[in-house]
């Protein structure tokens, strides 16, 4: 079955920091685990160019909008890269397939007689690139993201009768429960809805960088327009002389933070229904990565840089931290303290000390080879279910508990190996089958986790595979017992090594 699974495209009006890299990360988790299960999977990732957050940006810096996006998109790709991100595709809204489709899509819009001309007069942000409502504006009139003081705008554009669809999207919300996850953002985007939809702007006559009104050169469309029609337009030129619309349309699952789910939840499905485009199947919503009680943003100025811990730890253990440090769906600290105690607690010694041990006993006690027994009781009770609950969980995109399936084993596999003390079964011949079957146990247990871990860590996960004489990554041999010993297992340096060297700065 095709699998299509997007991020938010990022703005390049600045680097990309941790909050950005946990979109990604949480969507390469899914777009692995999909592959595992044999699907035929498409991941897009990208970079939204246009606007005034990006114009204001390079205004600052004396440069223009292109050439801030081409220094800065270098930065994106460099982080999907090394977080070993396996998206199918990176667009840019500057890629001139992708102008062709905005226009055409809009036209057609048009053409269906839900496009008129009129005046706005009203709040906006522009580093939102949002138009606000009274209610929702903070004290002396600031942006409740960016806290930057708004100015009332006054402006002749064209407009999207985003109002005629308020039924149409309670009918959609009615029909598909699971249309938005979870479901306080679901509730939250309904009622948004019943309260009256008002008419959007659909193109912004003073900006110059954007892609153009077909109809009215003068004006550019307005760049969450252009920017939503990246997760369409991708499929209709990401393979040279190939269209992949009609096999990955609509997309599985768009994954994006909480600050933009009235432009995915209610906005993007009803301008698809204005163009005669089918709706994604699932938008799913996380929370805000926080360093102290604030979201991280550049604009306000507090950060963590991916790529410094990639350095230090290795990309692995970032994406591990993030996702289990902040349940999904819900707002949650991060800190380079927090990071280290997770980092020598569950990585060095659950994970890592656990497979070096058990690699280092089957060499000593075995010849380095598994022995052959069969599978543990004790284990294999444990062990029953696991893939299809980590199945589960990931289908619902449930990634803390889907994590939590699987660090529950490794645990589990901690306390086998105290309870069952190998080394001094060793010691004593008559012991021999009992120590047969607990390194089996062991190597075993170790190689089902890894399999599953595999979409969370594939670095560390495929090196002990590869130590385990195993590489098979399917989820079909994530079950306990569904391989038997005989594997000659190789070497395996440290995992997760000692760092000496600071946490990284906040
Ligand atoms: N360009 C728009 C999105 C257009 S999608 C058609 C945009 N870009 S952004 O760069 O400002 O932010 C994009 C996404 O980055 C957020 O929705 C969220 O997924 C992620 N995050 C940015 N900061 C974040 C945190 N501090 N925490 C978690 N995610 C955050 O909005």
């Amino acid at each position: 079955m095709p699998y299509y699974v997007t991020t938010p495209i990022y703005y390049v009006n600045a680097e990309p920091h941790l909050g950005h890299a946990y979109t990604t990360i949480a969507a390469d988790v899914l777009a692995r685990h999909m592959r595992q299960r044999g699907e035929e999977v498409f991941f897009l990732t990208g970079t939204d160019e246009h606007g005034e957050p990006v114009t204001l940006a390079a205004e600052k810096l004396g440069i223009t909008p292109r050439e801030l996006g081409d220094r800065n998109v270098v930065h994106f790709k460099e982080l999907a890269a090394r977080l070993h991100v396996t998206n199918d595709f990176f667009i840019r809204t500057t890629d001139p397939e992708h102008y062709a489709v905005v226009e055409r899509v809009v036209q057609g819009v048009h053409d269906n007689g839900h496009v008129y001309e009129g005046t706005y007069e009203g709040w906006y942000c522009p580093l939102c690139a949002d138009f606000k409502t009274d209610s929702e504006l903070e004290e002396g009139n600031r942006c409740p993201i960016h806290k930057i003081v708004l100015e009332r705008e006054k402006e002749d554009n064209w407009f999207f009768r985003l109002s005629a669809f308020q039924g149409p999207l309670e009918r959609l919300y009615a029909d598909r429960p699971d249309f938005v996850i979870p479901q306080n953002r679901y509730n939250e985007a309904l009622s948004f809805i019943q309260q009256g939809l008002q008419d959007l702007s659909l193109s912004r006559p003073r900006l110059k960088w954007g892609v153009p009104v077909p109809w009215d050169r003068d004006q550019v469309i307005y760049v969450w327009i252009d920017a939503l029609l990246n997760y369409y337009s991708a499929l209709s030129y990401a393979r040279e002389g190939e269209d992949l619309t009609d096999r990955f349309w609509p997309a599985d699952v768009h994954l994006i933070g909480k600050d933009i789910l009235k432009f995915h939840a209610v906005i993007w499905p009803a301008l698809l229904m204005a163009a005669g485009i089918e709706v994604p199947r699932r938008v799913t919503i996380h929370g805000f990565l926080l360093l102290g009680e604030h979201k991280m943003s550049k604009s306000l100025g507090n950060v963590i840089d991916p790529i410094q811990v990639v350095d230090l730890y290795g990309s692995d253990a970032l994406r591990f931290y993030v996702l289990r440090e902040v349940r999904f769906g819900q707002d949650g600290e991060v800190s380079p303290e927090a990071f280290e105690r997770r980092y020598t607690s569950e990585l060095a010694n659950e994970y890592g000390n656990l497979s070096s041990r058990t690699l280092a006993m089957i060499e000593r006690y075995r010849g380095g080879v598994v022995p052959e027994a069969d599978p543990p009781k004790e284990l294999a009770d444990e062990f029953d279910g696991l893939a299809e609950a980590v199945k589960t969980r990931l289908g619902e995109v449930d990634l803390t508990n889907a994590l939590d399936e699987i660090w529950r084993r490794v645990k589990l596999l901690n306390r086998y190996v105290q309870d069952e003390q190998p080394w001094q079964l060793a010691k004593d011949e008559a012991q021999a089958e009992r120590l047969d079957t607990v390194l089996y146990g062991l190597a075993e247990g170790l190689r089902v986790v890894s399999v599953l871990l595999q979409p969370f860590m594939p670095e560390s996960a495929e090196r002990l595979l590869a130590a385990l004489g195993r590489d098979d990554l399917s989820l079909e041999t994530a079950r306990f017992g569904a391989l038997p010993g005989g594997a000659r297992c190789g070497k395996l340096g440290q995992l997760f090594p000692k760092v000496e060297a600071e946490a990284p700065a906040a």
